[in-house]
């Protein structure tokens, strides 16, 4: 089966640092997985009414096409107010229904905080670490990945610094690793 891991940016920023991330990761993988950026600009927000009455928004219905036929998923947010950006919440919650229909279930991630400050994301990288828990996507644990005081790890031409390249690779090697004894079957 193709190893496709679906990429998620809690951002919608044009200059995002957490997009650069994101970049650099999708650059870091083996040559047979194959990285998906998934866009949540248009995603509309979740209402249950839509799909109680069969009339699901055409931006939904595309995410959780494109979704499903991902294998895995690297999920890169920032921090907003100590918890995780609307737009990353609410494509978790429109890919978790119909109640049954989760497009989540059973495939491995990888969850990356990026934050100018020094507390490194934290309070966003659990808070999304807890709906991830019940949305059965088993997550790697170790090593954590907190990027803080991330305008140092960022060369002027967006891309990223050597050391922090280092740490990424550790990082993505091991959540390889992670995903082929975890991955659906
Ligand atoms: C922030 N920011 C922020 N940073 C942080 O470390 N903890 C936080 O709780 C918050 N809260 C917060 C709320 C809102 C509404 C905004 C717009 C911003 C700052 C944030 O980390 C910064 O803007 C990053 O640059 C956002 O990530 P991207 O867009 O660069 O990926």
């Amino acid at each position: 089966m193709t190893k496709k891991i679906g990429f998620l940016v809690g951002s919608l920023r044009k200059e995002s640092f957490s997009k650069k991330v994101a970049t650099a990761i999708a650059g870091l993988f083996p040559s047979d997985f194959e990285p998906v950026f998934i866009s949540l600009d248009d995603l509309d927000m979740y209402n249950q009414d839509f799909d109680d009455e069969n009339r699901a928004p055409a931006s939904w219905t595309t995410f959780r096409e494109t979704v499903k036929d991902m294998t895995g998923f690297v999920f890169v947010t920032p921090e907003y107010n100590r918890s995780v950006p609307a737009v990353l919440k609410n494509a978790l919650d429109v890919g978790s229904r119909p109640y049954g229909q989760s497009v989540w279930d059973g495939k491995p991630g990888l969850v990356v905080s990026v934050s100018p400050g020094a507390l490194s994301g934290f309070g966003a990288n659990h808070h999304l670490r807890q709906s991830l828990v019940f949305l059965n996507v088993p997550t790697l644990q170790q090593p954590e990945a907190y990027l803080g005081n991330v305008m140092d790890m960022i060369n002027e031409d967006g891309t990223i610094v050597e050391g922090t390249m280092t740490f990424l690779k550790t990082i993505v090697d091991t959540y390889v690793a992670f995903y082929e004894a975890n991955k659906k079957a």
